[in-house]
């Protein structure tokens, strides 16, 4: 199949009409790109689990055009919790675990009794949905363990010739996947760290966190998740990289550095003012890009631990498969 790279009123126009066949198209979204099939038709979400060779066990996010969808798919719409936490946080990169109505395809959810939903705040993104005017399940647009597209061209890399249109809208502006909240008995279980932190949650509940290691209930959470090909290995300060020495050509992923230290072959910088807004939004194109060098290890400073700067520590865990 010839993969299309479209922009514009005809793209968006391309896009419903495609999702509407019962097709699966790329969409930007705030976060990074996402793989959109619709989400009520079991062959099309079958559609998105073959283009990224991802296992059936792994729940996808249903991404609603409005919000009455809600109380069509869940049981939770009437929930004051949910209310507060959809009033201050939708449109954006918040995703809420909520118990399913059965409209929602075991596909889906992975045969589990919750559905994920989210609303995108990204312009395209509700311009294709409400042409369409139906939910879409959207998985990040990459081939399954691999690090999420936070552009055209990297959806391009991972699903040419298995998907029929890319929507491109410039690279994504925050750069790292939506917090995955599981919202239950009055409590918000953090299922995923993103760009809405634990600190902003808990002005509306108790956040809980998952213990590391404690039972599935996000696959987000597999340890092997966003990783690159090269090993990574995350250092627990910056500072440590004037000092390294390793075997082989390493490659440096830095958070502010403006020179590169001569013992790494090459260097990324997150982000040259500091701003970990900057650095969520570069963090996986960097890594993308270190990863092409064929290098034998990509040594990572950490983040800062709040805010978004958790959410890439996250991301730099996984990626280090610990
Ligand atoms: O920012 C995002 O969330 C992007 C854009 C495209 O919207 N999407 C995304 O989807 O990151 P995905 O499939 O790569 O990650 C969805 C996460 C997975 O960790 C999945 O296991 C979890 O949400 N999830 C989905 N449904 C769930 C459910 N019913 N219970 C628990 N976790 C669920
Ligand atoms: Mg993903």
């Amino acid at each position: 199949m010839k993969t299309q790279v479209l922009d514009g009123a005809s793209g968006i126009e391309q896009a419903a009409a495609l999702l509407a066949a019962g097709q699966v198209v790329a969409l930007p979204t705030e976060t990074v790109y996402g793989l959109a099939g619709h989400a009520l038709d079991p062959e099309a979400a079958a559609r998105i689990f073959q283009a990224k060779e991802r296992p059936f066990f792994d729940p996808l996010i249903v991404h609603l055009p409005s919000l009455d969808w809600l109380d069509r798919l869940t049981t939770a719409a009437g929930d004051p919790l949910v209310q507060a936490l959809i009033h201050r946080f939708w449109p954006g990169p918040l995703t809420l675990v909520l118990p399913r109505r059965p409209v929602v395809p075991d596909i889906v959810t992975a045969g589990l009794p919750t559905v994920a939903v989210r609303m995108s705040a990204h312009p395209l993104f509700r311009a294709v949905l409400s042409r369409f005017g139906e939910p879409v399940a959207a998985p990040s647009a990459n081939r399954f363990g691999r690090i999420s597209p936070t552009a055209a061209a990297h959806v391009l890399e991972e699903l040419d010739g298995r998907i029929p249109l890319i929507l491109d809208g410039g690279p994504c502006t925050l750069g790292v996947e939506s917090t995955v909240v599981a919202v239950r008995e009055g409590a918000l279980h953090l299922l995923r760290a993103g760009p809405i932190s634990a600190e902003e949650l808990a002005g509306h509940g108790r956040v809980l966190s998952l213990p590391a290691g404690s039972a599935i209930q996000a696959p987000g959470q597999f340890q092997s998740h966003y990783a690159p090909g090269t090993p990574l290995r995350l250092l627990s300060q910056a500072a440590e990289s004037d000092t390294w020495q390793g075997p082989g050509r390493a490659g440096l992923l830095s958070w502010s550095r403006s020179v590169r230290p001569p013992q790494f072959a090459a260097m990324e910088v997150l982000t040259p003012r500091n701003d970990p807004r900057e650095a969520s939004a570069r963090l996986f194109a960097a890594m993308r890009l270190l990863d092409a060098l064929r290098l034998d290890l990509i040594v990572a400073e950490p983040a800062p631990p709040s805010g978004l700067g958790a959410a890439i520590m996250d991301r730099l865990r996984k990626a280090a498969g610990r």
